[in-house]
């Protein structure tokens, strides 16, 4: 698969009209169940690579329990959805003048008993992210296994998205959100739309 175009499954003009709206849009079958079943299995060949996301440059914060591993071209698939963010965030400049220019992401794991507490990827403004995304590459996932999304969108009103396979969820990354406690293995993708005029690393 090429993203030299959209997915089918991506109604522009609805998604562009949610982020409007609502601060936030979410995709249900983002992509063919064939690349979410391939970069669920690229995921999974580098398991042994995640790294815990709570430590960063050797500081260990209880904020999250998850691992992460960031993506790069030794992840081909990945990299694919990449690119087809990349295209999105054309059409987000043209419609918001949001002036994106990164795309960034790395793969994400919870395990059992795992968390993200609440939190806003992008505080104040203290660094470049502009949007945040987050696709779910699990084959399955129940309701009774936890680990929602519960997110608070542009106009202070409450949301609780499960991570549905082959769900993209897309929100402005100075949303406050959080992951609730995983009760199974829990994989994603979260990447960020960035302006690339970053002071703050
Ligand atoms: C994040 C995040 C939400 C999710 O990675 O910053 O908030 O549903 N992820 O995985
Ligand atoms: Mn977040």
């Amino acid at each position: 698969m090429r993203s030299h175009s959209l997915p089918d499954s991506w109604n522009l003009d609805q998604i562009l009209d949610d982020l409007n709206a609502h601060g936030f849009a979410i995709i249900n079958q983002a992509y063919p169940d064939q690349y979410r079943a391939q970069v669920s299995q690229e995921c999974s060949h580098h398991m042994d690579e995640f790294r815990e996301a709570g430590i960063q440059n050797g500081v260990v914060s209880n904020i999250r329990s998850d691992h992460i591993l960031w993506i790069n071209d030794q992840l081909p698939i990945a990299q694919q959805h990449i690119e087809t963010l990349t295209l999105f965030s054309q059409s987000l400049n043209q419609a918001f003048y949001l002036g994106i220019k990164e795309v960034e992401a790395h793969f994400a794991r919870y395990n059992l008993g795992e968390f993200y507490a609440l939190h806003r990827d992008n505080p104040q403004q203290k660094n470049d992210r502009i949007i945040s995304t987050v696709y779910y590459l699990h084959p399955e996932w129940q309701e009774d296994w936890g680990g929602q999304l519960r997110l608070q969108d542009k106009n202070e009103k409450w949301h609780i998205v499960n991570p549905e396979p082959n769900r993209l969820v897309i929100f402005q990354s100075d949303l406050l959100h959080e992951v609730l406690i995983s009760k199974q293995q829990r994989l994603s993708i979260t990447a960020w739309l960035r302006s690339g005029n970053s002071i703050w690393v």
